[in-house]
């Protein structure tokens, strides 16, 4: 019997949640703002550049006049920036239902460091979002319900990204590889989804932390690969950004979620279709590997998580 896709039709009303997005200017953050505000959600955007945020609203604005969206600037380079974005949203906002981890970047031409000196891909990626999530943890905590949705991708276990936490060289000062880097970020991401969710179980808090991949999806992610990626094989191979943002949606609404899961599509080797639930590698499983790493997040970034 042939089961019904996942499509953003399932998506019950969101009226009354609150939901902060990062990365909300661009691509899938932009895409999936617009559908949960479509649904009713009070969205919170986040961007580092206020203007291309406030273009974003403009756009989203030019369908759906009454969407509820406010803009904050967040930069998850900077240490500095989501303390300073933590006290502000902390001050406007009573509640935070859901949280979606989305923003990243990828594959930088040459090496380059965040604001505390990480490098960008793993210090933006894992480290900002795990220091953002730990500073928000009271709100969510306080918010009947609430979830943890975060972005990772199917190159979290690509091979010619050697995927593994490299905890000898997290920063990789001794060799940088734009790929193993970047899998090595989006690696991170999953483990951190899965011990997060372990965590909170075990002490009887009531978040479900989740995990989602877009498959390929034609964003403007790719505009550090060349024109060969992006004018051939991301044009012939990617899917539109409708179908990219399903499987975060799926992560963030789906009633049926208890936490632990990945959602990504099915079809060509994952790179494409409707969002199911999907395995990850089995070195994101690893809860050892998932317990060094928190605790070498939690050194790196200074927070300790408050799961009392
Ligand atoms: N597209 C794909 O095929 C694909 C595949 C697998 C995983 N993903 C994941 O999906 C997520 C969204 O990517 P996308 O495809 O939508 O790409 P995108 O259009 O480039 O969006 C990325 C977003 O992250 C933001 N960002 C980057 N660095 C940031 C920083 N330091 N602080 C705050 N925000 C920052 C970007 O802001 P700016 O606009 O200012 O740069 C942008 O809003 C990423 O986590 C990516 O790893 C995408």
């Amino acid at each position: 019997m042939a089961t019904r896709n996942w499509t953003a039709d399932e998506i019950p009303s969101q009226q009354g949640k609150t939901i902060l997005i990062t990365g909300a200017n661009s691509g899938l953050g932009l895409e999936a703002t617009k559908v949960l505000s479509s649904k009713g959600a009070h969205v919170v955007m986040t961007a580092r550049n206020l203007k291309s945020g406030n273009e974003a609203i403009s756009f989203i604005k030019k369908e759906n006049a009454i969407a509820k969206l406010d803009l904050m600037q967040l930069d998850l380079s900077d240490f500095a920036s989501i303390h300073k974005f933590s006290e502000e949203f902390h001050k406007k906002y009573k509640q935070l239902d859901v949280l979606i981890n989305n923003a990243g970047v990828m594959f930088p031409v040459k090496r380059e460091l965040t604001k505390q000196k990480f490098e960008v891909q793993f210090g933006t990626n894992h480290l900002g979002h795990f220091l953002l999530t730990g500073l928000l943890l009271d709100l969510l905590k306080s918010t009947p319900n609430s979830r943890i949705a975060i972005q990772s991708s199917g190159q979290h276990k690509a091979k010619m990204g050697k995927p593994d936490i490299h905890f000898d060289d997290l920063n990789f000062d001794k060799g940088y590889n734009k790929y193993i880097s970047y899998t090595q970020s989006k690696l991170a991401n999953l483990l951190f989804a899965y011990e997060l969710d372990r965590q909170l179980k075990a002490n009887k808090i009531d978040i479900t932390a989740v995990a989602a991949h877009p498959g390929y999806t034609k964003t403007n992610l790719t505009r550090h690969t060349g024109f060969f990626v992006q004018a051939i094989i991301t044009n012939l191979l990617a899917q539109n950004v409708k179908m990219g943002t399903l499987p975060i949606l799926r992560a963030a609404t789906d009633t049926g979620v208890t936490g632990g899961e990945y959602f990504g599509p099915t079809k060509m080797n994952e790179m494409r279709g409707y969002p199911e639930l999907v395995k990850s590698s089995h070195k994101s499983y690893e809860k050892e590997i998932a317990g060094k790493l928190w605790k070498v997040s939690e050194k790196l970034t200074q927070i300790i998580y408050n799961f009392k």
